[in-house]
């Protein structure tokens, strides 16, 4: 490997021991297994910045995802599609209460909210999906 790489490896480790942390993998407070027993999301005045001292890009979002329900977040492109998944997965700390069933996700560990969600990269469009707008 050439000098010029070598200093640039060394860049770019030191650039990431200067991220923001993210919140703690597992905390005091525990799911029970069995959790989400049904799987309602509940987002209660949601919003969002992708660092704490960006902008705002998700503002006041209300949303219900009923158990079972196939949904379509839909929008123009940077309308905040992605963000809310980021918002779901904790990507960065959201503010306002997002529930999966009874549970606060901000109030569990990072590993215990996240071994539970999973992402498909592409799926084909339900016919009857409830479609948000955003
Ligand atoms: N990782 C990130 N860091 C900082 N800002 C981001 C990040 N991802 C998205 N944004 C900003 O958040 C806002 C919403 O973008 P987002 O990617 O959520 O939109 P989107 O609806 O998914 O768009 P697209 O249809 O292009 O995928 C935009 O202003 C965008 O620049
Ligand atoms: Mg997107």
């Amino acid at each position: 490997m050439s000098y010029v790489f070598q200093m640039i490896s060394l860049e770019r480790v030191i650039e990431y021991t200067d991220l923001e942390k993210e919140a703690s993998w597992e905390l005091e407070y525990r799911p029970p297994p069995s959790w989400p027993n049904e799987g309602l999301i509940s987002l209660i005045n949601v919003n969002f910045r992708h660092k704490s001292d960006g902008p705002l890009v998700l503002k006041n979002v209300y949303a219900y995802i009923y158990p079972g329900q196939k949904c379509g977040i839909v929008g123009r492109t940077g309308a905040g599609k992605s963000s809310l998944t980021a918002a779901l997965f904790r990507l960065s700390e959201p503010e306002g209460d997002t529930y999966i069933d009874d549970i606060l996700t901000t109030s569990i560990g990072l590993h215990d909210l996240r071994k539970k969600m999973s992402v498909a990269l592409q799926v084909c469009i339900a016919e009857h999906c409830h479609m948000f707008f955003l």
